[in-house]
């Protein structure tokens, strides 16, 4: 029995957040969306809630002519307009005495000697003891000279005693061939163990409880697979269109920006047989196993859509077609619609379809994977009596409004034996009385923990590539992707798709 401890007798209480030992952060392209929407915000909640070691620092490098004050005023406008937690003035104070910036450009050697030696300067003056997380939040063409910059001064080497990790952010790579590329660029640089990617989804409160409410309960497990599943929708719908991020998006697409990661780790999460336990090589090892089951159903003309949204009407407001986007190529054919059809082909899931879909300027923004099961073999109510009655569904509702909805039948108050469906809702809202982190401030604590468990592992990066390649291929050869209004939920291709397969997707 070496190495197991007793729970009961760990001191340990693992309710209790833990605390990020001495460290700082470096982070690239922080005049971007994504530094100041949600990586500065979530570094100051985590240290509002206490969670950041005393001597924290935060490094910006870009290419601006700026000193350490004017970093310090664009995260502390950043942090006023979209932290989570209340504005502290005297946490704002101790995390701006951590704030340094250093201007430059990626190809410029002399910058990056700069920034060693502020790294530096930081563990003599904060004590961050050579602890270094350097994220990436740059576009992935960039990333083989930054790599190369760390790697020549020596920033992504460590002490035995201390760490230095690497977080990148999607996309990893557009296809199979250059995620694969990618990987290789970035473990020369870094050690796969001090590699971190970011696919924000396994951040949310919603998304881990899919872990709980399959593993932590008795109920749900046992009809969890095909004797009682008769499909799987996963829904990704936003209400937004490009939202200024068509240089971002425009040959990109729907499918590459989120089926790739996030559907097909909520895939995962849902398809995936029991960890051994929640160890980072536990999950992750049964989420690889679940993927590479995965298959795409065919023919692809029929099992996939495509759309592009047209102008519309959004919640009482006229918005424009992508086309029309600011930035983007008129004559784009980059999908903002995508719908795929997979099969899982395991014993578990075998002859259940999952069905995926998301997109841009849909009729309202909703998350959510819902498990849809087989009618009841029997029914012993007249049919006029039971024409309304769908069937049972268990639907983990991502966001917004977090919770778990059950649909089932119930007798309708009265004399005749009527049924309707009727739905049983639990709500992270009304359940629990503290907010949720946002899925930043956990996962970017995870990497100053080292705690990898929520980051995808180069194996399944790759194995969703190996999905989705034959669908971008096939689409490739295709005309345009299919018109569809703003407002409404995708192009009629969609709803072909799923009715082909005998089945009607939600309108949530
Ligand atoms: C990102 C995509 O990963 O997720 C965006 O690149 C998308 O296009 C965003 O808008 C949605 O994230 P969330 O957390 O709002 O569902």
């Amino acid at each position: 029995m070496a190495g197991w401890v007793n729970p009961l007798l760990d001191s340990r209480d693992k309710r209790l957040p833990r605390i990020a030992g001495p460290c700082g952060v470096v982070i690239f392209g922080v005049t971007g969306d994504l530094s100041r929407k949600k990586l500065m915000p979530a570094i100051y909640d985590l240290a509002n809630r206490g969670l950041l070691p005393p001597g924290f620092a935060l490094v910006g490098f870009a290419r601006r002519d700026w000193a350490d004050e004017n970093f310090a005023e664009l995260v502390h406008d950043a942090v006023r307009d979209h932290a989570r937690t209340p504005f502290r003035e005297e946490v704002w104070a101790r995390l701006s005495e951590g704030v340094r910036f250093v201007p430059g450009s990626f190809d410029d050697d002399a910058s990056f000697d700069d920034l060693a030696a502020v790294v530096a300067d930081l563990d003599e003056q904060r004590g961050t003891g050579g602890n270094h997380a350097f994220y990436l939040a740059i576009p992935p063409a960039t990333f083989p000279v930054v790599l190369k910059q760390l790697a020549r001064t020596g920033l992504a080497a460590r002490n035995s005693d201390q760490w230095r990790r690497v977080v990148i952010e999607k996309p990893f790579g557009h296809d199979l061939h250059s995620a694969c590329e990618l990987n290789e660029i970035v473990n020369d640089v870094f050690p796969e163990e001090s590699v971190f990617r970011i696919d924000h989804y396994l951040g949310k409160e919603t998304v881990q409880n899919i872990l709980a409410l399959r593993f932590a309960n008795q109920l749900y497990e046992p009809i969890w697979n095909s004797n009682y599943v008769d499909h799987v929708q996963i829904t990704m719908a936003e209400d937004i269109g490009l939202a200024g991020r068509a240089g971002y998006y425009d040959g990109i697409g729907a499918a590459r920006d989120v089926i790739q990661n996030h559907l097909l780790q909520l895939l995962a999460l849902t398809a995936m047989e029991e960890p051994l336990s929640f160890s980072p090589g536990s999950l992750r090892g049964e989420k690889i196993k679940a993927l590479s089951a995965v298959k795409l159903a065919e023919p692809l003309d029929e099992t996939t859509a495509r759309g592009q949204y047209t102008a519309g009407w959004q919640g009482g407001t006229k918005v424009v077609g992508v086309l029309e986007e600011k930035g983007i190529n008129p004559e784009s054919t980059t999908e903002t619609f995508a719908a795929i059809t997979l099969n899982v082909d395991t014993r578990r899931w075998a002859g259940v379809p999952f069905f995926l879909r998301t997109g841009k300027r849909l009729g309202r923004r909703v998350t959510e994977v819902a498990v849809i099961f087989k009618r009841a073999p029997h029914l012993p109510f007249e049919t006029t009596m039971t024409e309304e009655l769908g069937q049972n569904a268990l639907v983990i509702r991502i966001q917004p409004d977090e919770g778990v909805t059950i649909r089932f039948g119930s007798k309708v108050p009265g004399t005749a034996m009527e049924v309707r469906d009727v739905t049983m809702d639990f709500r992270y809202g009304t359940a629990f009385t503290e907010s949720s982190p946002e899925a930043y401030e956990r996962l970017l604590l995870d990497v100053l923990l080292g705690e990898p468990s929520l980051f995808p592992v180069n194996a399944e990066v790759e194995l969703s590539w190996k999905i989705l390649d034959p669908v971008l291929e096939h689409w490739a050869k295709q005309d345009r992707p299919e018109p569809y209004a703003a407002g409404t939920w995708g192009p009629p291709s969609a709803d072909r798709m799923i009715a082909a397969a005998g089945r009607t997707w939600r309108r949530p």
